[in-house]
């Protein structure tokens, strides 16, 4: 087959046509040039052509290099890096592995797909890249590679023009394009209606930069007329900036939209180099979507030989305090502006609102311990937070100095003689190259005092000025403070980063990131019902969220109320499934609700095993997992909108009885009045047991089964449930 192709490329010098399928045939992946020698794609999924043909190619920036050795200069001066080619080489393969995760939603992953790579020549120049297809069962992912080669050596690209050329007018479930936050509300509508609508979708942030009119993020959620779902997004982001797509109206196509730098440039290269993949993940079933594992297997495998130090973490924190004004991050308001080292802390009056103080750290320590949660979170530990953010400052945080109020060791010790651990806090307010001076001192301070993981926050302008959050420059940052991380066994869970990419694959001590509305933003006014019922097909694809779930008390202290019931935010912590895992609300709120803060506590963050069950983007998703932790499975449905989940809990081991306990919303239950009605419903079942559950906006339910033990009386469960 491969000499055909090599053979049919030799005797065709102007163009080929040429495809692969995926292993299950049902996708077919086509590329050719065209009479101007522009090299293009298309993607067919069961007959239907999704991507019609759509374009490859660079624009490069026209510059000179100096070659020292030869006392000489070397210009690239043709922009034109997309047109003029032609197909010289054709090699083609499959591949078929089972890997085992680090961590995630199952144990097992298989990695399946036929691949072609294509080398496309330009003609006139004899520069070339070879463009790499690899086709699954659930979708394809290509990129770009460049050799090393006499006629391209050190290249900047202010252009590229990959393409998603679309059939029809597709429904897309969108956030505004934006070169430094995914911090917005999603939008159902279709592609032909988003330049009319975007520009009340844009709500203030920190930090942001809308790229275009009609410029879209990654991962978008498409529907072509023919009801087909569509992921666009790029996986194993490495050296390269990050991607967002514009849509192009006359064109009906949505075109590939890197993130400038400083001075507007792409991305500068040096062969041999990469892109990262783009991909399209692709099935008329929502479910399948979600199970998608596309993005995690085009990334490379574990770079770790020991992952043992890397520990799936249930966590609570000093957190929800500040989020919602009832605590403040900074320990004085004795002072305008302070001064790392030169600041007298500990003359300064506390302001009696500081959240990280000694006897709330332990309040939070003897909860985690007594409810069995692995780690406690604590932000405005460290100097620096009375003028953290809106100042430009260079010299913010140093990441080693507590406040006078925070005992770092005895906190620490008092943790670990309970079997808990602190997770640190890095807020670097953006100011990178302060972050990355400090770094290797952070990190050493960490392990000096026991702590395994660190949360990382970018809020604000980046500095240096001029790059942006999404820039090469920063996703460059990203990938050496995991890698540095890493070094020191330590776990990172970043916010306000770049959208994930599968990198976790790789770097699994990356166990979590932002990159989207969070729970924080219910104290900002509150996030719509439905947004965590859209979440697992957009963001999610990329890997794992800190969404912080577990709120109780749904009026904030600010006066925001969350957009959720209580049994709602059980449910999240299945469809939300993420390594490190929140429970974000005061100690005294579950309290409160001892019978359903059971749930959290039981519920695992890590699993062998996950079954997508029903799902309808900002509708409902009910999925059934196995927690690897436990043993045990558990279920939940997230509800967007008023919803009956019909099931039959046939994922449970046949000829088994198991105790199970439903958490539900109430009949009167509702996101805005009736947050705290909720229905709790104990007793046996089998792996034939049918159940309805009611739920309402905003809402959801969710389930835990253990084996029953053969002697303690409990009713039977089965049929409707709840909203009897
Ligand atoms: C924004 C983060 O998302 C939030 O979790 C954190 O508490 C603040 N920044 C302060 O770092
Ligand atoms: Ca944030």
């Amino acid at each position: 087959m491969k000499r055909l192709l090599l053979l049919f490329a030799l005797i065709a010098p102007l163009s080929i046509n040429a495809q692969i399928k995926s292993p299950d045939g049902k996708f077919e992946c086509s590329w050719a040039t065209d009479a101007a020698g522009k090299p293009y794609y298309s993607l067919t999924y069961n007959k239907e052509q999704i991507i019609k043909n759509s374009n490859l190619g660079f624009k490069l920036k026209p510059e000179t290099h100096t070659d020292f050795s030869a006392n000489t200069s070397k210009a690239v001066e043709l922009d034109d890096f997309y047109s003029g080619f032609e197909i010289t080489d054709v090699r083609t393969s499959k591949f078929d592995e089972t890997w085992n995760t680090v961590w995630g939603e199952v144990s097992k992953i298989r990695n399946n797909y036929n691949e072609a790579a294509v080398t496309f020549t330009q003609k006139s120049t004899k520069r070339y890249f070879i463009v790499k297809f690899r086709l699954f069962n659930d979708g394809l992912g290509f990129r770009y590679e460049f050799p090393s080669q006499e006629k391209l050596n050190y290249f900047t690209i202010s252009d590229e023009l990959t393409e998603f050329k679309l059939q029809g007018d597709n429904t897309a479930w969108w956030i505004p394009g934006d070169w430094d936050t995914e911090e917005y509300h999603y939008t159902k509508s279709s592609l032909s209606e988003v330049r009319k609508l975007l520009p009340s979708k844009v709500r203030e942030n920190s930090c942001q930069y809308v790229f275009s009119p009609t410029g879209l993020q990654t991962p978008l959620l498409l529907q072509t007329p023919n009801k087909t779902y569509m992921v666009i997004h790029e996986a194993a982001l490495v050296d390269y900036s990050g991607m967002g797509v514009e849509y192009i109206e006359k064109e009906n196509s949505l075109k590939v939209a890197l993130t400038a730098d400083a001075v507007g440039d792409m991305a500068r290269l040096q062969t041999p180099c990469i892109t990262p993949w783009r991909t399209i993940t692709a099935s008329n079933n929502a479910c399948e979507i979600l199970d998608s594992k596309l993005i995690l297997n085009l990334n490379d495998p574990c770079q770790f030989d020991d992952v043992s130090w890397i520990k799936p973490t249930k966590y609570v924190g000093v957190w929800w305090g500040m989020i919602t004004n009832k605590w403040s991050w900074s320990y004085t308001n004795d002072y305008q502006s302070v001064k790392l080292g030169i600041t007298d802390y500990k003359s300064a009056k506390p302001n009696g609102t500081h959240g990280a103080n000694n006897t709330e750290v332990k309040k939070y320590i003897d909860f985690a311990a007594k409810h069995k949660f692995d780690a406690v979170l604590v932000e405005g530990w460290n100097i620096g937070w009375e003028d953290w953010y809106g100042y430009y400052k260079e010299k913010v945080f140093d990441f080693v100095t507590p406040y006078p109020d925070f005992d770092v060791k005895m906190l620490n010790d008092y943790a670990h003689s309970k079997g808990v651990k602190l997770i640190m806090h890095h807020e670097t307010s953006s100011s990178v190259v302060n972050y990355e001076r400090h770094m290797d001192t952070a990190f050493q301070f960490m392990k000096k005092y026991g702590y395994d993981a660190v949360k990382t926050g970018y809020v604000g302008t980046i500095q240096p000025m001029g790059e942006h959050h999404y820039g090469q420059f920063m996703v460059n940052h990203y990938n050496y403070n995991i890698q540095k991380a890493a070094k020191y066994h330590i776990m990172v869970n970043g916010h306000e980063a770049i959208h994930p990419t599968g990198l976790s694959r790789t770097y699994p001590n990356l166990i979590s990131n932002e990159a989207a509305c969070g729970t924080e933003y219910e104290s900002f006014g509150g996030n719509p019902p439905a947004h965590t019922v859209i979440l697992p097909f957009t963001r999610l694809m990329g890997g794992p969220m800190d969404y912080t779930p577990g709120i109780f008390e749904m009026d904030c202290y600010n006066g925001s109320h969350c957009n959720s019931t209580i049994a709602g935010q059980l449910a999240l912590y299945l469809t939300i499934a993420s390594p490190c895992q929140m429970a974000a609300d005061f100690v005294e709120n579950y309290e409160k609700y001892p019978d359903a803060f059971q749930f959290i506590e039981d519920v695992d963050v890590d699993w062998t095993e996950s079954k997508y069950i029903e799902a309808s983007p900002m509708e409902y998703i009910t999925v059934a997992r196995k927690g690897k932790k436990s043993g045990n499975w558990f279920i939940s449905t997230k509800a967007g909108i008023n919803h009956t989940t019909n099931v039959t809990l046939n994922f449970l081991e046949p000829g088994k009885k198991y105790v199970a306990t439903f958490y539900m919303d109430s009949k009167d239950a509702d996101y805005k009045k009736n947050t705290n009605h909720y229905v709790i419903k104990k007793g046996i079942v089998t792996n034939t047991t049918s159940v309805t559950v009611n739920s309402v906006e905003g809402g959801g339910f969710a389930a835990s089964f253990t084996p029953w033990d053969g002697k303690t009386k409990l009713p039977t469960l089965k049929g409707a449930l709840n909203n009897k």
